[in-house]
């Protein structure tokens, strides 16, 4: 795998202002409002110090239209602040007039975090490079810019404005999160063997529904084992599961049943699943499940079946936890199969904020080949389906140096 991508090395970029695109969507408590886990955050932290000559302009989107993690940034600027140990500024606009005043008052040194980029509705939808670069938010803030980094891995399967419209009018380079994901995750696509795994588990199912025939094609998921809430469409689906499910669930069943039509041989779905009467675990087969059951975990037979086949393959990929880890009880499911990986012989990728925070609690971290924030972007990259964010930096690099040769061809 070769992706030709320029660096923050290749840049001059002191004295400049540049735009970061990070990705610091955090979970946020439904309840505080609070940030849930800074991961992230931190994680950004890294390129932001390799800036210190610059003027930095930091941006990033934070939950989705109509959810409850839908909030402003402000908070994410004082724990950056705090995470970096240094004054990081705040503006409540994206590219309005109060945002564009703030980059011009920036000095050399200085960082400021833009507000929410999806509170602009352009954000929202994905573009061709060439009409994001003539977006409104493009447009107005480029002209205060004088280059961009592109460092939001986890976001580089949306075709959003900031991820692939800067980098048509703007230096761009990558970050060094997203330098050091691509840079790994070639070294483990390198080595990595047959019969593969692929574990899907989490809440986000439309981006997994979405790779899972590109996954099969091309050959990287012999095995898909199926946990968390996808796994109870694929039981419906299957007609294991025999009342309507949610209705967020249900509209996902018509494409479930047709994977599993052409691909039944890919696919283990859970035998047992454990569910939450009154804050204690009970397992129930998926034949007993009521509709008024609340599933909060793969069942333990279940764990010992996808446990043995883990352990026996030769590439294991997991994205999403398998239940609801951050309860206990419910977290053994998720944990079960992380150890799973963590002693298999096989190579291991886990993709995602929650198992990379289950992988901590757990200690195993030095266990695992790869470990990426990304959760749906890795999924889409281990299917070979093209990013926009790596197209972007393709044709960044690209036209950097065809500019480059011009230039020493006429000196
Ligand atoms: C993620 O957490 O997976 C990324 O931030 C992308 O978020 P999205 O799925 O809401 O686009």
């Amino acid at each position: 795998m070769d992706i030709e991508f320029l660096t923050i090395d290749d840049l001059d970029l002191a004295g400049k202002t540049v735009l970061v695109r990070v990705d610091i969507n955090t979970p946020v408590d439904p309840n505080t409002g609070g940030l849930l886990e800074i991961n992230r955050i931190k994680e950004c932290s890294v390129t932001l110090r390799s800036l210190e000559d610059s003027k930095v302009v930091v941006a990033s989107h934070q939950g989705r239209v109509g959810r409850y993690d839908y909030v402003s940034m402000r908070l994410h600027a004082k724990v950056l602040s705090e995470v970096m140990d240094r004054e990081v500024k705040f503006v409540d606009d994206v590219f309005g007039k109060a945002a564009r005043e703030a980059i011009e008052n920036l000095k050399v040194g200085e960082i400021l975090l833009l507000e929410n980029l999806r509170f602009t509705a352009e954000e929202n939808f994905e573009f061709s490079p060439e009409d994001a670069a003539k977006t409104h938010i493009v447009r107005n803030l480029s002209k205060h810019l004088d280059a961009c980094v592109l460092d939001a891995f986890p976001t580089a399967h949306r075709a959003h404005p900031s991820i692939v419209g800067f980098a048509e009018v703007l230096p761009t380079c990558a970050g060094r999160l997203v330098a050091k994901e691509l840079k790994s995750l070639s070294r483990v696509v390198l080595t990595a063997k047959a019969p593969y795994t692929t574990v899907l588990g989490g809440a986000k199912i439309s981006d997994r529904l979405e790779a899972i025939d590109a996954l099969i094609e091309n050959g990287k998921a012999d095995n898909v084992l199926l946990t968390g809430l996808i796994a109870q469409v694929f039981l419906k689906a299957a007609n294991k599961i025999k009342f309507p499910l949610q209705k967020d669930l249900e509209k996902y069943v018509p494409r479930a049943r047709e994977l599993l039509n052409r691909y039944s041989e890919n696919f283990y779905m859970p035998d047992d699943l454990a569910i939450n009467k009154n804050g204690e675990r009970v397992e129930v087969r998926v034949e007993e499940l009521k509709p008024d059951m609340q599933v909060y975990d793969i069942g333990e037979q279940t764990i010992r079946k996808y446990s043995k086949i883990i352990r026996s393959s030769g590439t294991v990929f997991m994205s999403g936890p398998p239940g609801f880890f951050e309860k206990v009880g419910f977290d053994k499911g998720t944990n079960e199969l992380i150890l799973a990986l963590a002693s298999s012989l096989g190579t291991t990728i886990i993709s995602g904020g929650h198992l990379t925070a289950a992988l901590e609690r757990l200690g195993v971290k030095e266990w695992i080949d790869h470990i990426s924030t990304a959760g749906g972007a890795l999924v889409m990259f281990m299917a070979g389906k093209r990013l926009p964010l790596i197209e972007a930096l393709k044709r960044a690099s690209k036209r950097w140096r065809e500019e480059k040769a011009l230039q020493q061809s006429r000196a």
